[in-house]
């Protein structure tokens, strides 16, 4: 039986597992990444991050997220607004911040002047050795607070395991501040499932390739007014189990001027979509990705959704060092049009770019998230981090630790839209939101 069951092995490991995918699932492709180019109305003015004012004393700040209401607007409770924060200790060690990163919030009667709140959470109440990006949405007085449980609670080593988690509470407002009580039992509510995402395990398989199961976003379809969770992933399978599709690549003719590298296979970024069940947001059915990025690209972040003049504008963030072998892109904000929620996404201003930091300080901010009024918040980097990014997380060895890293929030950035271009316009003050 043995040598039985070795033969199976074997032969099944010659018969590669194709990642499943939909009908409805659209490529990002090598040719629409070739034709990323910087200019005026995609690339960011320069900002002296130094001279910027800390968005608060204490921590390091970086990915964050507003309060919204169901259908997704910025939310108000008693005139408060409310903005969530991954935080850590500004006095830890630099490489520490991704292993304690703790959500914080802060609220605001102007959306320009932040007020500290505290922890989202009590403490050791989330799953997960520390909380990674996430969003919240109220509804009824109530919080759904949505965030990636990174790693297991309580474990030694530190591992990089990703699961969707949310847990419900009660929000107190009054004439001094807004604070979070009465927290039901925290829930993982998505892990990935191997065929259209790939798990931490299939990631350990063969040599490199990233690993990313994280970053719930909440969206209400206006259209239909069903509701998902959007999350980054990446495609199921092992390295050694994919196989190059020409859709992946663009035209026969690109690809004849622009051969794929053998190495592009590690590329395997996705667009993840779930579906909430009966109205309850802890009751997800996964689906299969909305985009996959095969052999462009391995990380496409925090995706988010806007919907605009009838049309789904669906934005990710990606950093210059996750681009498959043979393709470039700055740290930038990137973004897809659609008519529809499921399909027909055509990358928006040809490429996709859509935001970009400028040349001169190519790691100046990331992290990018639109608003439904179209301002787009993110975070600066201050300090040098070499030639490594604060993304550089999730497939990196345990013990990665970064050089130097401070993270504030930069000004708000304008964003104009008009069908498949865009513009970026005026700024604003820092982490300014309406
Ligand atoms: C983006 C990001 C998120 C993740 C967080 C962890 O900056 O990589 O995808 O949730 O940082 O710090």
């Amino acid at each position: 039986t043995t040598l039985a069951l070795a033969t199976t092995l074997a032969v099944s490991a010659l018969i590669p597992v194709h990642a499943e995918v939909a009908d409805t699932t659209v490529n990002w492709t090598r040719e629409q990444v070739s034709k990323i180019e910087l200019n005026k109305d995609n690339t960011l003015p320069y900002t002296d991050v130094s001279k910027l004012e800390k968005f608060t004393e204490d921590y390091h700040v970086w990915d964050s997220w507003p309060l919204t209401d169901r259908d997704g607007n910025i939310a108000s409770i008693k005139g408060w607004k409310v903005l969530f924060a991954l935080s850590a200790p500004n006095n830890v060690l630099p490489g520490k911040v991704h292993d304690i990163a703790t959500i914080r919030y802060f609220y605001s009667k102007n959306g320009k002047d932040w007020t500290l709140g505290g922890t989202l959470f009590p403490e050791g109440a989330s799953l997960g050795s520390r909380e990674w990006a996430g969003s919240a949405m109220m509804d009824d007085g109530k919080i759904h607070a949505f965030y990636t449980a990174t790693g297991h609670r309580g474990q030694e080593h530190l591992t990089f395991e990703q699961r969707l988690a949310m847990a419900t509470g009660d929000i107190v407002a009054d004439s001094k501040g807004v604070r979070f009580e009465n927290w039901g039992d925290h829930k993982i509510i998505l892990e990935p499932d191997g065929k259209y995402y790939q798990t931490r395990e299939q990631a350990q398989q063969g040599e490199g390739g990233g690993y990313a199961f994280r970053d719930p976003m909440w969206f209400k379809d206006p259209k239909t007014d069903k509701e998902y969770i959007l999350f980054e992933g990446n495609s199921g399978g092992a390295v050694g189990d994919r196989t190059f599709k020409q859709e992946y690549a663009g035209s026969i003719e690109y690809t004849s001027k622009n051969p794929v590298p053998a190495g592009a296979v590690h590329a395997n970024g996705n667009i993840g979509i779930a579906e909430v069940v009966d109205g309850d947001p802890s009751n997800l059915k996964m689906l299969p990705p909305l985009l996959e990025a095969n052999y462009v690209n391995e990380e496409l972040e925090r995706p988010h959704i806007v919907v605009k003049d009838n049309k789904y504008y669906l934005f990710t963030d990606t950093h210059i060092n996750k681009y498959a072998e043979g393709l470039q892109g700055p740290e930038g904000l990137y973004g897809f049009v659609s008519d529809t929620l499921f399909g027909g996404y055509e990358p928006l201003n040809e490429s996709g770019l859509v935001l970009a930091n400028p040349p001169e300080n190519p790691y100046q901010a990331y992290s990018w998230l639109v608003l439904p009024n179209l301002s787009v918040v993110g975070f600066a980097h201050f300090g040098d981090i070499g030639d490594m990014s604060i993304g550089d997380i999730g497939h990196q060895p345990d013990e990665f630790q970064f050089e130097h890293f401070g993270g504030t929030l930069p000004p708000t950035v304008k964003l104009s839209i008009k069908g498949d271009t865009t513009k970026i316009g005026k700024e604003y003050s820092p982490g300014w939101i309406k």
